[in-house]
């Protein structure tokens, strides 16, 4: 299933997509927030598992990122996470924010989602701004909650966005 946005289209990723997304997580601007991510874990990563979905970000017709989606199936509970990372070549352009508001759309709309959660770490201004234009907020710091290949546990900060809550660009 694809959808398309202006600038932004997101398809299910494909295992001839792994080199590029690769050296994507391979940059210094992506390794940073995506530490740790070598070959053999973006193969196993981009296979998925039950209720996550994984789509490539395309830009102008070429792989430009990727963006994860998870749904949570306990009835109680349901709710779907996202996690996303674009090429720094795209980086600063608004491409994110769209990726974001395809795949929220999508869970809203089609999948009935009423909630939806994207965690970054506390200290990534960039993306806590992105994911503020969409329509997600803060709802607390989750302390020690990422280890890094340094071993240092660092926060993320839980953000949340209701459905009605999505903003157009
Ligand atoms: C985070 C990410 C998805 C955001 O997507 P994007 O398309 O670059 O986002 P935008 O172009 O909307 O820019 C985000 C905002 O942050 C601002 N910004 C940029 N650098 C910043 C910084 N160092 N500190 C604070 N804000 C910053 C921009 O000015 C912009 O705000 P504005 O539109 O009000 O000017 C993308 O930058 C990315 O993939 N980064 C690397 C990997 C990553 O961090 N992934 C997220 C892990 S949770």
């Amino acid at each position: 299933m694809e959808m398309r946005g202006t600038r932004v289209t997101l398809r299910p990723v494909v295992a001839a997509d792994l080199d590029r997304l690769a050296a994507i997580l391979a940059t210094p601007e992506v390794a940073r927030w995506w530490p740790a991510y070598d070959r053999a874990r973006v193969e196993e990563f981009i296979a998925g598992e039950k209720d996550v979905a994984v789509y490539a970000i395309e830009v102008d017709g070429a792989v430009a990122g990727l963006i994860q989606v998870t749904e949570e199936s306990e009835p109680e509970f349901r709710h779907a996470a996202i996690d996303l990372f674009l090429d720094p070549a795209a980086h600063g352009r608004g491409l994110g924010p769209e990726a974001i508001r395809l795949a929220a759309r999508d869970l809203i709309e089609r999948r009935g989602h009423h909630r939806l959660t994207i965690d970054p770490a506390a200290d990534n201004e960039r993306a806590i701004r992105a994911y503020a234009k969409v329509g997600f907020r803060p709802v607390g710091r989750l302390r020690r909650y990422q280890r890094f290949p340094d071993g240092s546990w660092r926060d993320g900060l839980l953000m949340e966005m209701l459905a009605e809550e999505l903003r157009d660009g």
